[in-house]
């Protein structure tokens, strides 16, 4: 599929009007985008472990105005209060995606979103809240052509929620997805993400993430403008190579349940995205003393332990520690006994990989 495809001329009859709600998960990559083109086009592939329990749930009501406007004409509503500092947000998604919607501006909308999340826990509910929300407006355009195929109802959901946020296309789907052209993943694009077609060993079955929140507070570099340092850094073009090698040993890795290699990739991964942040110019740091003290107790309870309990990271100082189903019990003990006192307030989240975002019926 091109970006033509997605092209929807799609109109709406008069006196139209509803509304549609959705539940969509956040992700973690294990392989990192970092480093996009014009048009929220990766510089790499990726691939995320879908989550379950970090999820952002969004209502859109809409309304068919008499006469289509000049701006997008919204309300927008973050836990059940006017939200003015997320506008510009999500001013930019709707303009990104109106070339695709022909009938975007035929409506008001009122968009009400919340997370099961703390707003002020560190994690990104970019992912999890655009995902959400391209959901909506494609609801909203089924309703204008229900005789859309709901393979095309997916990809394009992917396609207007990348152009929110580049990781949002991947958490329409789970448990595994892939995004980035890749030679050796038949029908990748880098247009949106798929559900990663190849065979998955039981081992990854309800894989665990219990994401510590070492810091809540905001971030001091944001992820697009991490991204944007890597036009010109002195390492982006191995730092894109690798992410393809990556992700072909990862097929192997995937298919035979190798956690020692999974191990190996997803924590280099994560390293790498970190080393990436510290080699920009301007260079900066979003691990703090206690993320680098939590992996090294991880490096440490592995080697006694003989379990296959990982971190990753994404772009922030919170660490995501991955460990397979069998290993829950042994794994959140050590948790609890030796890294919850590296968190700020003791917080933590028990999330595991999900089957992707949902449509919230007859509940709006
Ligand atoms: C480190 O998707 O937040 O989490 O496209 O600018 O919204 P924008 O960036 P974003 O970047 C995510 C970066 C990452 C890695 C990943 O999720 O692959």
């Amino acid at each position: 599929m091109t970006e033509k495809d997605f092209m929807s001329k799609t109109v709406a009859k008069d006196g139209i009007g509803g509304k549609v709600a959705f539940r969509s998960p956040s992700n973690i990559a294990l392989i990192k985008y970092w480093g996009k083109r014009e048009g929220q086009v990766p510089a790499n592939p990726s691939i995320s472990f879908t989550l379950e329990t970090c999820a952002t749930t969004t209502g859109l009501t809409y309304k068919k105005l008499e006469k289509a406007v000049p701006d997008f004409s919204f309300e927008l509503f973050f836990e059940g209060r006017p939200k003015a500092d997320f506008r510009p947000k999500i001013e930019t998604f709707l303009a990104r995606i109106n070339p695709y919607m022909a009938f975007l501006k035929d409506f008001h909308y009122v968009i009400e979103t919340s997370n099961s999340f703390p707003h002020s826990s560190g994690i990104a509910s970019s992912a999890s809240g655009m995902s959400a929300l391209a959901l909506c407006f494609m609801e909203l355009e089924r309703t204008l052509d229900p005789t859309m195929d709901p393979d095309f109802f997916k990809a394009k959901a992917s396609f207007l929620a990348r152009l929110g946020s580049g990781s949002a296309c991947r958490s329409i789907e789970g448990p595994i997805v892939q995004w980035g052209q890749h030679k050796d993943t038949e029908g990748s694009s880098d247009y949106f993400a798929l559900q990663y077609p190849y065979p998955v060993h039981e081992v990854f079955n309800n894989y665990q993430d219990t994401i510590l929140l070492v810091d809540k507070g905001q971030k001091q570099v944001s992820s697009t403008v991490g991204h944007d340092l890597m036009h010109g850094h002195p390492f982006a073009e191995q730092r894109f190579k690798q992410a393809h090698s990556n992700l072909s040993r990862l097929k192997e890795v995937f298919a035979k349940g190798d956690l020692d290699n999974f191990i190996k990739i997803v924590e280099s991964e994560a390293l790498t995205l970190h080393a990436m942040m510290m080699t920009s110019m301007p260079y900066f740091i979003l691990m703090k003393p206690n993320t680098l003290e939590i992996i090294n107790k991880i490096w440490e309870f592995r080697a006694s332990s003989n379990t296959h309990v990982c971190f990753t990271l994404d772009a922030g100082a919170n660490v995501h520690v991955l460990y397979p189903e069998s290993e829950k019990e042994i794994v959140l003990q050590f948790i609890k006994d030796e890294l919850i006192v590296y968190c700020e307030n003791g917080h933590y989240i028990c999330d595991q990989i999900g089957q992707g975002a949902f449509e919230l019926k007859g509940t709006v």
